[in-house]
């Protein structure tokens, strides 16, 4: 069967079907093993791409910024003094001047409402490099580094652990139930996703025959974990809630004892990176064989290049 994403913008995996999401996959892999290979593509010849960024970022930046030019586009990045992004001009209206310009936006920043009005108004396709709310770009280089672990994605047991409604849980919740994964948040009741989206999820997972599991109980959730993963207790904004939030968390690092509760030796350790060591993982699993965190770090780029190949040729 054929598919076709021209056109289209990545705002949320939710917009995405299995099918969809596997093409991504495999489109990243392909243009990985050409990398690899040293071949040279110009798949975005000749095409501008603007790269919002009200927050830092390294991996975003650098993926996005490399992938334009092994494909022979060119990326301009705009930081958050460098336009007048819904400050002295509304979002609508830099959106539409983006558009005429650029053939592609990726935008990173807060509001999740932010991405939808570039995606809106802008008439070309626009991906989110992170809100508030998703991280969908970093959901596809993660399942792109399980596939290269296991093979495979379906009945993978993935159990995240610590800030349960951030944007990487609530990305990883729809990335997962939508690809038929066993997928299981293991934090506090006061940091459990939105009930709205834990139902969403459960509908996927219905179809996907896959499930999704929120609970308090550490040691069920890591029970035959294939997939240990974690992410900062305090994402970026949220500096402030450090105090709170390493009391509430500190029973849910990821940790060698932890690790060995999986009852698995070939357990993987993901994070989407950056990593404060001494919180959500100690310097011994980050450091471990088990943990691939680099690998998905690179794959972030092979990622993003066959989101923005496959939406805008
Ligand atoms: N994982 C990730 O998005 O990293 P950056 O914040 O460095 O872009
Ligand atoms: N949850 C983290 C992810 C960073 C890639 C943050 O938003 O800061």
């Amino acid at each position: 069967m054929g598919i076709n994403l021209r056109g289209r913008s990545l705002l949320t995996l939710k917009d995405f079907t299995a099918f969809e999401i596997n093409y991504l996959l495999e489109l990243a892999e392909d243009l990985k093993r050409k990398k690899k290979m040293g071949i040279k593509g110009e798949l975005l010849k000749g095409k501008n791409i603007a790269l919002l960024f009200e927050k830092p970022s390294t991996r975003t930046r650098c993926a996005f910024t490399v992938a334009c030019i092994d494909e022979g586009a060119h990326p301009e990045y705009l930081g958050k003094d460098d336009i007048q992004l819904g400050n002295k001009e509304s979002v609508e209206d830099t959106a539409r001047v983006l558009g005429r310009l650029f053939d592609g936006i990726q935008f990173r920043g807060f509001k999740q409402e932010t991405v939808e009005k570039l995606a809106k108004y802008s008439g070309v396709p626009v991906w989110n490099g992170l809100t508030d709310l998703y991280h969908p770009t970093q959901v596809l280089a993660d399942f792109l580094t399980i596939k290269e672990k296991f093979g495979r994605l379906k009945g993978i047991r993935f159990v995240y652990l610590g800030d349960g409604r951030n944007n990487m849980a609530n990305s990883l919740m729809i990335g997962a139930s939508k690809m038929g994964m066993d997928f299981v948040i293991a934090a506090p009741k006061s940091l459990w996703p939105e009930e709205a989206l834990i139902e969403e999820c459960k509908l996927f997972a219905k179809e996907s025959k896959g499930s999704v599991t929120i609970t308090e109980n550490i040691e069920e959730a890591t029970a035959g974990a294939d997939v240990i993963y974690t992410d900062v207790w305090c994402s970026m904004g949220e500096e402030d809630k450090a105090e709170e939030r390493i009391r509430l968390l500190k029973p849910y690092q990821v940790n060698s004892s932890l690790m060995k509760k999986t009852g698995k030796d070939e357990t993987i350790f993901m994070h989407c990176l950056p990593a404060v060591k001494g919180n959500e993982v100690t310097e011994e699993v980050f450091e471990s064989p088990q943990s691939v965190v680099f690998d998905e770090a690179e794959n972030r780029m092979h990622t993003i290049k066959a989101v923005m190949v496959s939406t805008l040729s």
